[in-house]
């Protein structure tokens, strides 16, 4: 009898963290996978784009949540999960990353007695206002595999009482899907279709609740861009949620007004890989790009007080520079008159991350 999991994904995120894994498990008999998107990312260039250039099989179920407050989308996805799950029956439920859909897909299973396995499990940013840290502490304390990235997942989980036979350092398969793309990524050439020089500008992501939905806050962050690409061009692919907001506060236009400030939709993975690859400097809010910029030996300047991902700063290039607008333009001079600051690989951050995940739940389901 083959081991049947059920795989869950809901945000832009989760799917470069899912398609390794999705894929081993196809390649091995012993599993029959399937793949539920939660549907709170539905645009194409959130969520269609991903599992076309990420060779992710189409969904064998779509919950269709949507948009709304957390709990709006917690509750949906798991009014709707629960019957699929009962009808399925699998052997375990995966879920990965810190998402709304993580905390809901993970909640689900425990109550049904369904093992629950976590990808990117023990990261604390010990910061409670943020959404993700409720989610991945929680989905945590209810899950039955821990798989984490860094040793800091380990002591984190230990220190909360988890029990070490739980947790299993396996790495980060989201760097084994950027291994893996990082040359398709460069031939797709999107530096020129922006107009850019290798080396030559910086890449900006920002879409935390905690930097965009205060006016304040974000016009802070808008003046500091205005400086900033009087250095060097800016790139910034544009969340949904903040365009909305940067709008709201009237500074979209302030924005777009700016001769070297490059404006785009969200990007595709490999077109937002190929730009990440050649950038002078990275200034960033996710989660995600602390770490491809790390493997990827490009600075990285997080718009944020705290990480979860403090091997990042230990072991990589990244850099916490807050919100404040003097501190952000401080720290791009820096970037930009100082040398590269040397990364060495975190453990397991090799490729093969999945693969152990994939060995260890076959070795135990
Ligand atoms: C979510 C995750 C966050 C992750 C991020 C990556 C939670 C709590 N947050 O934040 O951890 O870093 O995804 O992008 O789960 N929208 C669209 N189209 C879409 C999706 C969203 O227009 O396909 C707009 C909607 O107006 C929506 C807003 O973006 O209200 C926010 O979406 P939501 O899924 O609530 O949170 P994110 O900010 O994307």
């Amino acid at each position: 009898m083959s081991i049947r999991i059920v795989n869950i994904v809901g945000t832009r995120p989760n799917m470069m963290k899912i398609a390794p894994i999705m894929e081993k498990m196809a390649k091995d008999e012993a599993f029959q996978p399937l793949l539920v998107h939660t549907g709170q990312h539905y645009d194409e260039n959130m969520s269609e784009v991903f599992f076309r250039q990420l060779g992710i099989p189409e969904p064998d179920y779509n919950l269709e949540v949507g948009s709304g407050s957390h709990t709006y989308q917690t509750a949906h996805v798991m009014l709707a999960l629960e019957p699929l799950l009962e009808e399925l029956k699998p052997d375990c439920v995966l879920v990965v990353g810190d998402v709304n859909s993580t905390l809901a897909g993970a909640l689900v299973a425990a109550k049904m007695l369904i093992p629950v396995a976590h990808v990117e499990a023990g990261l604390r940013s010990f910061d409670r206002t943020m959404p993700e840290e409720i989610n991945r502490t929680l989905t945590d304390h209810i899950s039955d595999f821990l798989f984490t990235t860094e040793e800091s997942g380990n002591e984190n989980l230990l220190r909360e009482g988890v029990p070490q036979e739980k947790i299993f350092l396996v790495g980060d398969v989201m760097i084994d899907t950027l291994l893996r793309h990082r040359d398709k990524a460069r031939a797709l050439n999107a530096l020129e279709r922006f107009g850019l020089e290798p080396n030559g500008y910086a890449l900006l992501t920002l879409h935390r609740p905690s930097n965009v939905d205060e006016g304040d806050v974000l016009s802070g962050i808008v003046d500091a861009l205005v400086q900033v690409q009087e250095m060097l061009p800016v790139v910034f692919p544009v969340h949904p949620r903040t365009k909305k907001r940067l709008e709201e506060f009237g500074l979209w236009a302030k924005l777009s007004h700016l001769s070297r400030m490059v404006l785009t939709e969200p990007l595709g993975y490999l077109e937002f890989l190929g730009l990440m690859q050649d950038a002078r400097v990275v200034l960033t809010d996710s989660g995600g790009i602390q770490e491809e910029t790390t493997i990827l030996r490009v600075p990285c300047l997080t718009l944020r007080y705290n990480t979860e991902r403090p091997v990042t700063i230990s072991q990589g290039t990244n850099k916490l520079v807050g919100n404040r607008s003097e501190d952000i333009v401080r720290a791009v001079r820096e970037v930009l008159e100082g040398e590269v600051r040397a990364s060495t690989p975190p453990e397991f951050w090799d490729g093969k991350a999945a693969e152990r995940i994939v060995r260890i739940l076959k070795e135990r389901l």
